[in-house]
């Protein structure tokens, strides 16, 4: 089948290599020119594991190129996905402008039946905002039934870090859809990706809509939630990391996203979490569990921050080493990263950042040149610091060299983010660790 995917980011990249990869056809289309010309020489703009081996192979195998021009994208695709941004308004709603904005183009470059797949995720009633928007252009009255386009909810699960594989092999597609016959089309879409018995769940486009704010604001819930019971554990001397095992062996609960931390961030959770609690509002229901759940998080991601106050009241000049800049492993990502909070609050007070993460350094550096030393390889930021912060989880951290670290480091003192290693095993390595929730009165906040 024949498609075209709005939006090369994060989402719209890997679901058009994804579709490209089962074998349709797929133009993906974007307005910034530079990244098409990179993906048009088949260079991925943004670090996802094994994308760019498939980007290359479905652009040589000729099923997958890019444009800047829309209305070309369209001009053969049965399909037209939106995979545009949807940030936070000022006043934490989903910011629609982009959605529409593309939707309208669509509606101006219809040379034939389309269906309109809104990928992108949108604030319940956006699909609705799409086809009015769709029918101004085109001067069709709103609620007459046309035969132009339809307009369905297909949100998208994607984690990245493991992106590539969640779409080739989701756990189940959702889509919104109030017309059958272009069901039936969705379906066939999907077949290639649902043949391993996974399912394509058909409802009606609001709670499709709704289901992916659901399952963003329950995982960020999980977080805050094992938050919450780190800060138990540490005022009263338990250690999460057992409580974790305890509670998540239950397979009511189970373990992923059980982990204490400094917190989540990422380009999802913190704005989807934001935008459900406006929705809510909006329709008069309170929504005072995810605003703890935001409150929680916040507070998470100063702990590294207070904890170094803490050693060094009222110090300046100190050099905190840093380990890990993107929001989580496997990405170059670093939308909202916990780890940003801390080299801003390290800044702030006059302290030298140096900081080492294996695939964000490009992001970091666009931002943060000059103000912040950027290492080659981990141990190269350690040398004279008083604190080292792990605050990514790669697996390059995760068994380090403790005694050239604490050879390196002027004081050994460590503050474990992401929980990755034993305080006491430190401990007896002659290093100071501090964890998250981890109990030991040497972690005591
Ligand atoms: N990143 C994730 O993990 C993830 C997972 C699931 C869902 N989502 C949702 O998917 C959507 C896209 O997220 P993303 O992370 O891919 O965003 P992104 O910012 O990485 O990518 C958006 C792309 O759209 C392009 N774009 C913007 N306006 C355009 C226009 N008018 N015409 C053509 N291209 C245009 C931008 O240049 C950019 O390349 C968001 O709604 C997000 O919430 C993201």
């Amino acid at each position: 089948m024949k498609l075209c995917v709005v939006g090369s980011g994060y989402v719209g990249l890997v679901t058009a290599v994804g579709f490209a990869e089962m074998g349709h056809d797929v133009v993906g289309v974007d307005n910034d020119v530079r990244k098409v010309e990179s993906l048009s020489a088949g260079r991925s703009p943004i670090y996802e594991p094994g994308l760019e081996e498939l980007l290359l192979r479905n652009m040589e195998g000729g099923r997958l190129s890019f444009t800047t021009d829309l209305a070309q994208g369209m001009a053969e695709s049965l399909f037209c996905f939106i995979a545009v941004g949807t940030p936070n308004a000022d006043d934490g709603s989903a910011d629609l402008g982009a959605v529409l904005a593309v939707a309208r183009q669509i509606a101006r470059s219809l040379s034939g039946y389309r269906v309109v797949v809104v990928k992108s995720t949108v604030p319940v009633g956006t699909s609705k905002k799409v086809d009015q928007v769709m029918r101004e252009e085109l001067g069709l009255a709103p609620g007459v039934p046309q035969e132009r386009f339809d307009v369905v909810s297909n949100p998208e699960f994607l984690k990245e870090g493991s992106a590539l594989e969640d779409v080739l092999r989701p756990d189940r597609v959702v889509v919104g859809v109030d017309n059958p016959r272009v069901a039936e089309l969705m379906k066939e879409l999907y077949a290639p990706f649902t043949r391993n018995g996974h399912p394509v769940y058909l409802m009606d486009v609001a709670s499709a809509e709704l289901t992916k704010y659901a399952a963003n604001a329950f995982l960020a819930t999980k977080i805050s939630f094992i938050n919450k019971m780190a800060e138990l554990c540490d005022a009263s001397g338990a250690d999460i990391m057992n409580v974790r095992l305890g509670m998540g062996s239950d397979r009511r609960i189970g373990m992923p996203f059980l982990y204490a931390g400094v917190g989540y961030g990422g380009s999802c959770f913190p704005k989807d979490v934001k935008a459900l609690i406006h929705t809510g509002e909006a329709l008069g229901i309170p929504m005072g569990i995810l605003k703890e759940v935001e409150a929680i998080n916040a507070r998470q991601k100063e702990i590294p921050l207070d904890i170094i106050d803490r050693l060094h009241p009222g110090g300046t000049d100190l050099k905190v080493a840093i380990w890990g800049g993107a929001f989580k492993a496997e990405t170059d990502d670093i939308r909202e990263a916990s780890a940003l909070v801390t080299l801003e609050g390290c800044l702030a007070r006059g302290h030298r950042v140096a900081l080492y993460d294996p695939e964000a350094m490009v992001n970091l550096k666009a931002r943060y040149d000059g103000r912040v030393t950027f290492g080659k390889e981990p141990y190269e930021v350690l040398s004279g610091a008083d604190v080292l912060c792990l605050l990514t989880e790669w697996r390059v951290f995760r068994t380090p060299d403790w005694d050239r670290v604490k050879k390196l480091m002027r004081r050994a003192v460590v503050i474990d983010g992401r929980n990755q290693y034993d305080p006491r095993d430190l401990s007896a390595r002659g290093i100071e660790c501090y964890g998250i929730g981890r109990g030991l009165k040497s972690s005591s906040r």
